[in-house]
């Protein structure tokens, strides 16, 4: 199974997918690494040798051409399988429509709660004692898509938005493996 995977900050996420497709038994490979910035997490890209590209928002008109240019560098590796791990943008329908369901997102809440680009931020000013995180296929909602794997989190009293998204992120990362590993064997089947 080829993966493209999509970032936009640190890409430790795309590290951990990284790491776990170095191993020779592990199903899928990464193939490219896109980024809608110039992403930190692209010096990982570079490091396990694996092409990227940047296609910053910023330089387009509008979302749609964004997504039309993004489509583009996607459509030259053909990719399996696309995996938005930390892509804090989203994408235009017209991309979503050409990829899904084969277009995953990880999510650090317990999706539906929480939603939108401060899951861990909402679930900390909501005051809740467990958030967690998830893995979904995207469709064109915001984190609305069918859930894959998903994990509670125990939120602590002294926590701030950092402490638990540091909690939830190795979580994430075990589930976005996991569930990666298993839709390349066939054991998950992608839907709408
Ligand atoms: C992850 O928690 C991801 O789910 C969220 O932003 C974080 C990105 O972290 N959208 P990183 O870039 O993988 O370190």
């Amino acid at each position: 199974l080829t993966v493209a995977v999509l970032i936009s900050g640190t890409g430790s996420n795309l590290r951990a997918l990284l790491e776990a497709a170095r191993h020779p038994d592990f199903p899928a490979r990464i193939v490219v690494v896109g980024a809608d910035r110039d992403a930190e997490g692209l010096a990982h890209a570079e490091e396990f040798g694996i092409p990227s590209f940047t296609v910053p928002f910023r330089a387009f008109a509008d979302r749609e051409s964004w997504g039309a240019e993004l489509g583009h560098r996607l459509d030259a590796w053909s990719p399996d399988l696309i995996v938005l791990s930390g892509l804090m943008r989203l994408l235009p329908a017209s991309l979503v429509a050409r990829y899904t369901p084969q277009i995953i997102n990880t999510h650090p809440a317990y999706l539906p709660e929480f939603p939108g680009a401060h899951g861990v931020r909402d679930a900390l000013a909501a005051g809740v004692t467990q958030t967690g995180a998830s893995v979904i296929v995207v469709d064109d909602g915001i984190d609305s898509g069918p859930i894959l794997a998903q994990e509670r989190v125990p939120v602590l009293p002294d926590d701030t938005e950092n402490t638990l998204h540091e909690r939830i992120k190795p979580v994430e990362r075990r589930l976005l493996i996991d569930v990666v590993r298993r839709i390349a064997t066939g054991d998950l089947a992608l839907t709408h």
